[in-house]
């Protein structure tokens, strides 16, 4: 299986790329996999050491570097995984191919050179984007290749109903609508080309009508949106109790400071929107009448890759008596998100393999905003998916 990154030479996507390379050479365990637990187990997944990798980014680099750079700020991946790897990698930068960065806000700031966009029509771009895909299949001889999108976050797309069917979207990229994302020109390339994707990060992606409509039509299976990999987590787990035991949730502040590009990106008002709405809407599904729900993020730089999310849950029990609880959250961001993108490669191929086309809603336990989901609840999520698996096995 070929695995495609939009944002190749990002955080998420080079520890991906080390981390199925050390778990395929027996370097490291597979703790954090949900792939490599009961009930998974049983599913015929594609191997670790089957994956082969490529992507789009704006930025120059190579994967090498990169993984240098983390493991050197962040200490994660730790140096004896890295070198046990970085031949594997050396490879990897031949099939990383310039993107576009149309209505990426503060995100086009990180291109190095013109992004796709510059001096051509969207129909253009959307045509670069499939002949790279193409070019991947051929040169590596895949049978498959699953494309996730781990780029910057996108600002939110106002109105995303003018692209709710396939002839409307397929007519806006013919007219040259430069009001369209980049992770729908990315979505459609890969869905055009006959790849499954997922999206890992807050923008729109495929969740677009008429890529929904192009994804049933072409027999694909997708899922998104952005991956849930912390404090999210958390909430879903969290919420889902006060709710059950009938304690009522008045304000629940959840404050996140990160230090990566991610957090960079997001220091943009614009960017930031569509990451504030899906940390927020989860909870409020679970817990309809909480009274005052926020979530805050902000850049720190010194944290690199290491982010910290305090909450505070203001609670009512018995007797209206007020109650407090209180966590901290120390996560390494790449190290949480790495292991669901190939947890999803692995079920998405295998989805793909069984011709299960459209949403994928037993994946909902990877995304805070599953779409086409509403059930939010973590633990009822994990049941879709064990049914799921009871079906397949
Ligand atoms: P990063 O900033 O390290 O990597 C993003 C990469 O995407 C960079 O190499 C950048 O050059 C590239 N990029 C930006 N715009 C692009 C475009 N239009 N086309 C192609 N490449 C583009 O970020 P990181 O930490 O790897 O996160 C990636 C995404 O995953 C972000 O959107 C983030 O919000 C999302 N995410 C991350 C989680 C986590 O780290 N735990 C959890 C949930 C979502």
């Amino acid at each position: 299986t070929g695995v495609w990154f939009v944002g190749a030479r990002g955080n998420i996507a080079t520890t991906a790329m080390v981390g199925a390379r050390a778990v395929a050479r027996g370097a490291v365990s597979t703790t954090g996999l949900v792939t490599e637990r009961e009930p998974c187990t049983r599913l015929d997944l594609p191997e670790m050491g089957s994956l082969a990798f490529g992507g789009h980014d704006i930025r120059d680099g190579n994967v090498v570097s990169s993984a240098r750079e983390l493991a050197e700020r962040n200490r994660v991946p730790d140096r004896e995984t890295l070198a046990s790897v970085e031949v594997d990698l050396e490879g990897v930068d031949e099939h990383v191919r310039p993107g576009t960065a149309l209505n990426c806000g503060a995100a086009t700031d990180l291109a190095d050179g013109d992004p796709l966009e510059v001096g051509r029509t969207v129909e253009e771009v959307v045509e670069w984007l499939r002949d790279d895909l193409r070019t991947f299949r051929r040169d590596r001889d895949l049978d498959r290749v699953v494309v996730v999108n781990v780029a910057s976050t996108e600002p939110t797309l106002a109105d995303g109903d003018r692209y709710g069917s396939r002839a409307a979207l397929e007519g806006a990229i013919e007219d040259d609508d430069r009001e369209l994302p980049a992770s729908v020109l990315y979505a459609y390339a890969a869905l055009s080309e006959g790849c499954p994707f997922a999206n890992f990060t807050p923008a729109v992606g495929s969740a677009v009508g008429g890529l929904r409509e192009l994804a049933e039509e072409e027999g694909l299976p997708h899922m998104g949106n952005d991956g849930k990999t912390g404090e999210s987590l958390l909430k879903t787990a969290l919420g889902p109790m006060f709710a059950a035991r009938n304690l009522h949730v008045r304000s629940w502040e959840g404050h996140n400071i990160l230090g990566n590009t991610d957090g960079e990106v997001l220091e943009d008002d614009r960017n930031k929107g569509g990451k504030i709405r899906s940390k927020g809407d989860l909870l409020e599904s679970i817990l309809p009448d909480i009274e005052h729900n926020r979530v805050r993020i902000d850049h720190t730089p010194s944290l690199n890759d290491w982010k910290t999310a305090w909450d505070y849950v203001h609670f009512e029990g018995f007797l209206d008596t007020g109650m407090t609880m209180q966590f901290t959250w120390q996560g390494s961001d790449s190290a949480l998100a790495a292991p669901l993108v190939l947890d999803l490669v692995r079920l998405l191929t295998h989805a793909a393999d069984r011709d299960e086309s459209g949403l994928q809603p037993h994946l909902a336990s990877f995304f805070k905003a599953p779409v086409g989901v509403d059930e939010h609840d973590l633990s009822r999520q994990f049941d879709v998916l064990h049914e799921y698996v009871d079906r397949h096995a």
